[in-house]
């Protein structure tokens, strides 16, 4: 398997995928709505929601990796680009007569999910699970990494001398971008992983207080208030006080709130992958 189609590929995601399946020897064309700096890839001039055909080379591709998507509270249109966007790169992967192909949903999708973000994201995947394609559904939980625009945020708040964030139960699981990567690209040769849907969360699982710790700089002046607000009521204030801190939209709130009851731990095995910690990356070490 030679060549492979990533959409999303000047994002935070489909970057570090590009980048890895690179380094192995693959020839990665990536879709973007515009070139820029930031695509690593051969270009594939292409918009999603547009009907016009792609522009870039007619190659032979083995598989697509779809990693374009919102995230929560970004846009209000983000049924639109899960759902049609979804539809469009499926239909063009099978009149391009390719089989293989990987979406990146998110944790937490489901058709009662509390946030339009994994509803769409959901719908999106019964596009993918009805395609007749030999598919991969990938769900990870908030990623951390060089270029997260949410860690940046939340790295802001850790460095003034005080945070106000809304009290949270120990239910965020971030992982590392770099593992989801690598298991979006050894989806590619793991057979058993065809027709499979993983929930992906890193080893710790943090209270949002303890995440924002754990970047602080000096963990000794560093002060954090936590605002006790029920959860039925905590995406209302989020949403009319805007961001808090500014930190987190009412969506983005919501969509770490989703409980892993066990970690799925199918993809730990499947994929014979240690996802690391957060303290790779945000130690007072690293
Ligand atoms: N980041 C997280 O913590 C997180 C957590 C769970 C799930 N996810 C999901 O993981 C995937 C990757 O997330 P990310 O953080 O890497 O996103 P990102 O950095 O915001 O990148 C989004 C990508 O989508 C592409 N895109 C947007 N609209 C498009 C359109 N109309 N046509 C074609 N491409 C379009 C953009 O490409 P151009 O601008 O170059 O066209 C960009 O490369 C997304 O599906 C996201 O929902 C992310």
């Amino acid at each position: 398997m030679r060549n492979v189609l990533v959409t999303g590929a000047t994002g935070f995601l489909g970057q570090e995928v590009s980048l890895r399946l690179m380094r192995m020897g693959y020839r990665v064309v990536g879709l973007t709505r515009e070139i820029k700096d930031n695509l690593i890839a051969v270009p594939l001039q292409g918009d999603l929601l547009r009907d016009d055909p792609f522009v870039g080379p007619e190659l032979e591709y083995d598989a697509v990796i779809h990693c374009a998507g919102h995230h929560p509270g970004e846009t209000d249109e983000v049924e639109t680009l899960h759902v049609e966007g979804t539809r469009r790169i499926v239909a063009e992967t099978k009149r391009r007569g390719i089989t293989r192909f990987i979406y990146i949903s998110a944790i937490g999708a489901g058709f009662h999910a509390p946030t339009r973000f994994q509803r769409s994201k959901w719908v999106a995947e019964q596009v993918v699970v009805n395609s007749g394609l030999e598919y991969t559904i990938l769900r990870p939980h908030l990623m951390f990494g060089h270029g997260s625009r949410t860690f940046q945020r939340l790295e802001e708040a850790a460095n003034r001398p005080w945070a106000v964030l809304p009290e949270s139960k120990p239910l965020i699981q971030p992982i590392y971008v770099g593992d989801v990567a690598e298991i979006a690209l050894r989806s590619l040769w793991l057979d058993r992983t065809v027709g499979q849907i993983y929930d992906l969360g890193g080893p710790q699982s943090l209270k949002l207080e303890d995440v924002v710790r754990h970047m602080a700089r000096d963990i000794h002046l560093f002060r954090i208030l936590t605002l006790r607000i029920p959860r039925r009521y905590a995406y209302y204030v989020l949403e009319k006080i805007g961001r808090v801190g500014p930190i987190l939209s009412g969506e983005e709130w919501e969509f770490l709130q989703h409980e892993v009851i066990r970690q799925d731990s199918r993809w730990l095995i499947d994929y014979g992958i240690l996802p690391h910690s957060l303290a790779i990356y945000y130690s007072p070490l690293a």
